[in-house]
C-alpha cells in the first residue's frame, strides 16, 4: 500500500462508515485513485459459465449499489464486477446508522436493506456503460414492501438483463425480513423458474447465479443444491454475510445485520466446499467471504471455487489490494504447478469438510 493510500484510508476511517463509503466512490469516480487497468495472464484467464474473465477475482455486490462507478472499477484489477442489489422500485433502505466497521476483527456489519435507485435508473446506467473485457453483472433484490417478492427478481432481470453480462439472484441478504425464507426448496424452485422465464425472454440470455447464505444447515444446503441443479441456473455464489457473531472482539459486534470480512472466511469456505461436493462440478461455484489475501483467494479456489469475489478487505487494505491478490494468486498457481485456475479448482476441498 502506498503512503498516499494509507493516508486516504486513515482519513476515511475517521468518518462515519457510510459517509466513508460514499466518499470512496466519489474519489474513485474523480480519478483520484491510481488504477492498474485490467490484470491478466494466460494462467489467470478463466471461463466462468461462458463468461471470459481476464482473472478470477471479482468485486462482490454491495459496493457499487447503483452502478455509478463501473468504469473505474473495471480498471481496478478485478476480473469481473457485480453491482447492485437493484430492486424493481427505488427504496431508501433501513434507517441510519446501518454500516459498522469492526476494525479489530477486520470485519463489517451492515443492515442497509437494499437501498438503491431502482431497476429503471440502474438499467439506464448499465446501458450507457462502455463495454470492456471485464464482465459486469447485477445483483437482483426484492422490494421490502412488495406483495410478490419472488416475482421482483424476474422483474429486475427483465428491466436490466439486456445491459448486463450476468445476474445474481440474491435470496441470502439477512437485512430484508423473511427474504432468506426464499431459500427453502419449494419457494426457491418457483422463484428460479420465474427468473429463468425472464432470462429466456432476454435478447441475449445471460448466465444467472444464485447467491446463498452461510448460515444454512447441511440438510438445507443439500436441498438447495438439488433445486439449483434442476433449475437451469449457471452457478452458485457462496456466500453472503452471516448472522453469526462467533469470536468477535469489536465494540460494534452486537449490531444487527450481516457480518462480512475475516471472521466469515472459514464458515463461508466450509459451505463452499460442501457445495462443491454436493454439485460435483456440475455447476461452477464462486467463493466469497473474508478474502483478504492471495492465499485466501487460492484457498477458496482449492476448496471448489472457479472464481472468487471480495468486498470488506478493501475497507482495510484499499483498492491496491486487488492487483496484489490477482498477481499473488498467479504466483501461487505457478508455484504449485497449475497451468490454469481450472486445474486448481477443488484440489483442497477435503480439508474443509
Ligand atoms: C454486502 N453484500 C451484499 N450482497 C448481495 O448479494 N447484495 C447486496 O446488496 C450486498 N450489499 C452489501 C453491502 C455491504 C456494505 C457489505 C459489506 C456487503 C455482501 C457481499 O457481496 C459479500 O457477499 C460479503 O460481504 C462477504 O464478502 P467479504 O465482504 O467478506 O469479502
Amino acid at each position: 500500500m502506498s503512503l498516499l493510500e494509507r493516508a486516504g484510508l486513515a482519513l476515511l476511517h475517521r468518518l462515519d462508515p457510510e459517509r466513508a463509503h460514499a466518499l470512496s466512490l466519489v474519489a474513485l469516480k474523480a480519478g483520484l485513485v491510481p488504477l492498474p487497468g485490467p490484470v491478466t495472464t494466460p494462467r489467470l484467464a478463466t471461463m466462468l459459465a461462458g463468461l471470459e474473465l481476464p482473472n478470477p477475482v471479482g468485486l462482490a455486490a454491495g459496493y457499487d449499489k447503483n452502478a455509478t462507478a463501473i468504469r473505474p472499477l473495471s480498471r481496478a484489477g478485478f476480473g469481473f464486477i457485480e453491482v447492485g442489489a437493484a430492486t424493481p422500485l427505488p427504496q431508501p433502505g433501513n434507517p441510519r446508522p446501518r454500516l459498522f466497521r469492526l476494525t479489530e476483527d477486520r470485519a463489517a456489519i451492515n443492515r442497509f436493506g437494499f437501498n438503491n435507485d431502482g431497476a429503471k435508473a440502474i438499467a439506464r446506467r448499465l446501458a450507457a456503460r462502455v463495454r470492456t473485457q471485464v464482465p459486469v453483472g447485477l445483483n437482483l433484490g426484492a422490494n421490502k414492501t412488495s406483495d410478490n417478492r419472488a416475482a421482483d427478481f424476474a422483474r429486475v432481470l427483465a428491466t436490466c438483463g439486456p445491459h448486463v453480462d450476468f445476474a445474481t439472484v440474491n435470496v441470502s441478504s439477512p437485512n430484508t425480513e423473511k427474504l432468506r425464507d426464499l431459500q427453502g426448496s419449494a419457494a426457491l424452485a418457483a422463484l428460479l423458474a420465474g427468473v429463468m422465464e425472464a432470462r429466456a425472454d432476454l435478447p441475449r440470455p445471460v448466465p444467472v447465479f444464485l447467491k446463498i447464505a452461510p448460515d444454512l444447515t447441511q440438510d438445507e444446503l443439500a436441498q438447495l443444491a438439488e433445486v439449483a441443479l434442476g433449475s437451469g441456473i449457471s452457478g452458485i455464489i457462496a456466500t453472503n454475510t452471516t448472522l453469526s457473531r462467533e469470536g468477535l472482539k469489536s465494540a460494534s459486534r452486537d449490531q444487527q445485520g450481516g457480518l462480512s470480512g475475516a471472521p466469515l472466511f472459514e464458515r463461508s469456505t466450509r459451505i463452499l466446499a460442501q457445495l462443491s461436493r454436493l454439485t460435483e462440478g456440475r455447476l461452477p461455484l464462486i467463493g466469497v467471504g473474508g478474502i483478504a489475501s492471495a492465499q485466501d483467494a487460492y484457498a477458496k479456489i482449492r476448496a471448489g471455487a472457479s472464481a472468487v469475489q471480495l468486498y470488506t478487505a478493501m475497507v482495510y487494505q484499499g483498492l491496491s489490494l486487488v492487483p496484489r491478490i490477482v498477481r499473488g494468486l498467479d504466483a501461487l498457481l505457478a508455484r504449485d504447478g497449475f497451468a490454469s485456475v481450472a486445474d486448481a479448482v477443488g484440489t483442497g476441498r477435503d480439508e474443509w469438510i
